[in-house]
């Protein structure tokens, strides 16, 4: 018997939610104190056994059985591409990235997969072959993903990306940003909220395109700020973006509400994160901001859970 683990980071976009499934780029980057672990052990007497308890979410569209079939399906194509499809595997999951919270869940867990059997088969794949794995089981579980989830977890660096095209890496340059993710504990289903962009892009192309063109190339901006501008800078796209996400209908009143408190009472700027209507938001700290003042007022405002995250520093 051969035993492994696979691990991977959660994740939030800075920006490009939503624009990034038409095409247009994103910033990602992981957020390090949330991850999928995988246990895998290989077995010589066949048969597969996923052992995940806390799996159960509104990424999938059914119940526990419907969640955890497409995971099943991953592991056997990862088995069959290194010709050991006739191993038995016995996987068992555990996460401590909300489900259906805008972290990247399910690309965590299924990245997790991924390299856990590869490190028990003593096979290594590339970060983009193991995203690409990954994205099979994501498409299963919302019909039409980016593909930037899963991106930034299996590198687990900040990446710039635009769909169907290899990730670039971000070096960040002097400045060190530090942000604050706060969830508003209430789970929203991806799937759901990329139909409801769909249809209103449907009735209202010229208007949505507008919005979507306008985030992509607030990435680009965002991209060079990381590079080498400041916090400040950072701080007003993310502002922009947000207002822009509201007009697009994937913000919520308790995201808004988060997103105000964070501005009002310190922050350089804040965003609603990932698909919307319920999970979290981003707040970017200026250097005089007390990151536990802040917190409380998030509190105050509602976040159930707060994670902390940094780029760059070293
Ligand atoms: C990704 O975290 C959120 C969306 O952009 C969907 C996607 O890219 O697949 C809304």
């Amino acid at each position: 018997m051969t035993h492994a683990i696979g691990e991977a980071p959660g994740k939030v976009l800075l920006i490009g939610e939503h624009a990034v499934v038409y095409g247009h780029p994103a910033i990602a980057i992981p957020v390090r104190g949330v991850q999928a672990r995988v246990e895998v052990e290989l077995t010589r007497h066949g048969g597969m056994e996923l052992l995940a308890p806390d799996l159960q979410g509104p990424e999938a569209k059914g119940d526990h059985a419907d969640a955890i079939a497409p995971l099943l399906r991953l592991a056997n194509s990862v088995l069959e591409l290194f010709g050991e499809g006739s191993q038995g595997v016995r996987l068992v999951i555990q996460s401590t990235i909300p489900i259906g919270h805008g972290m990247g869940s399910g690309a965590a867990v299924s990245v997790a997969i991924v390299k856990g059997i590869c490190a028990a088969l003593g096979r290594t794949l590339t970060p983009d072959q193991v995203s690409e794995l990954a994205l099979e089981a994501e498409r299963e579980f919302h019909g039409n993903p980016s593909g930037v989830d899963s991106a930034v977890v299996a590198r687990n660096e900040p990446i710039y990306f635009v769909r169907g095209k290899p990730p670039q890496t971000i070096a960040v340059g002097s400045e060190t940003f530090r942000f604050l993710i706060a969830d508003t504990g209430i789970p929203s289903p991806t799937y759901k909220v990329v139909n409801d962009v769909k249809a209103l892009r449907d009735r209202e192309p010229a208007r949505v395109d507008s919005y979507l063109w306008e985030l992509g190339s607030m990435a680009s901006v965002m991209r060079e700020i990381i590079r080498g501008g400041s916090a400040q800078e950072l701080g007003v796209c993310m502002n922009h973006s947000h207002g822009i996400l509201r007009e697009l209908g994937v913000s919520s009143s308790d995201l808004d509400r988060l997103v105000e408190a964070a501005v009002e009472k310190g922050g350089l700027g804040a965003k609603m994160t990932g698909a919307g209507r319920g999970g979290a938001m981003i707040a970017l700290l200026g250097s005089a901001t007390d990151e536990e003042r802040l917190s409380a007022e998030l509190r105050l405002a509602g976040a159930q859970e707060i994670y902390s995250t940094t780029l760059g520093g070293g």
